[in-house]
């Protein structure tokens, strides 16, 4: 991956002015790079990409397959001024970037899938993982971290994955340079945690609704123990997702597991 470490180290200053980065041939996980960055005082913007994970994690505990050069793996360092009750939004306004980062490309079927997935005609090719530094009213520091399969074949994903999981390649049958891509994305997430700051998370959660693609869609909700079934009917301002049951209840997801059905 030469012309994406090229590109981190010269040109993604390209993005935002006073955005610093750094390419790692292996690490463990760049969210860690990032967050140990910042515990030891530096400042962001910093944007660290990887050519290969051997402990990417991803939400709720869960692995993030990183293999060598197949996917894009990354972290930013932000300090976005909001307070910490929109926190929940961040992810949404990231995941509204990915997939604007992706728009040049004629992807059909892609689906924002609640809070921090992207899929592909109905498997994942990417994951959003944002972590908060340090508690407080406002929010100190996040670090962003974004995996996207780029170029795996099935076989490349463990069996566990294979069935659940797809690539650009998959999708496209074409190789995408990873570089162009990730400058579309690094630049579309200032633009996303820009308007969140400026216009605030009403504004966000009606241009999810309409950006994500997840609306109207029938889907399974399970939290803790507790599964339902239901449509999707909406975000609330806070981020939370909004879905009408079998039952006709509505109920405001927070932090469960969604599964597209
Ligand atoms: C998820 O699907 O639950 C989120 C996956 C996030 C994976 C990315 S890869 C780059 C960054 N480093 C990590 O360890 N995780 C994120």
């Amino acid at each position: 991956m030469l012309q994406l470490k090229n590109w981190v180290e010269r040109e993604a200053g390209g993005c935002l002015p006073g955005l610093k980065s750094v390419y790692l041939e292996r690490t463990a996980s760049t969210n860690d790079e990032a967050l140990e960055y910042c515990r030891s005082g530096g400042k962001g913007p910093f944007l660290v990409v990887a050519g290969e994970q051997s402990a990417g994690r991803g939400r709720l505990e869960r692995k993030w397959e990183s293999p060598p050069g197949k996917g894009l793996y990354f972290s930013l360092l932000l300090h976005p001024k909001l307070p910490s009750a929109q926190a929940p939004l961040i992810p949404l306004a990231v995941g509204l970037a990915l997939k604007q980062g992706l728009a040049g490309w004629a992807l059909p079927d892609l689906v924002l899938k609640w809070p921090n997935d992207l899929w592909a005609g109905k498997r994942k090719m990417a994951g959003i993982l944002c972590e908060l530094v340090g508690p407080g009213p406002r929010i100190n520091a996040v670090v962003v971290g974004i995996g996207l399969n780029l170029t795996q074949r099935p076989e490349d994903f463990s069996s566990e994955l294979r069935l659940m999981a797809t690539s650009l390649w998959q999708v496209l049958n074409i190789d995408v340079s990873a570089s162009a891509l990730l400058h579309k994305i690094v630049s579309a997430i200032f633009a996303e945690l820009a308007k969140l700051e400026e216009l605030g998370p009403v504004v966000l959660a009606r241009s999810w609704e309409q950006r994500s693609g997840m609306l109207g869609l029938q889907v399974k909700v399970r939290e803790g123990n507790h599964e339902t079934s239901g449509t999707t009917l909406g975000l609330t301002d806070g981020g939370q997702l909004r879905v009408r049951g079998a039952d006709e209840k509505i109920i405001d997801v927070l932090s469960g597991d969604v599964f597209l059905i």
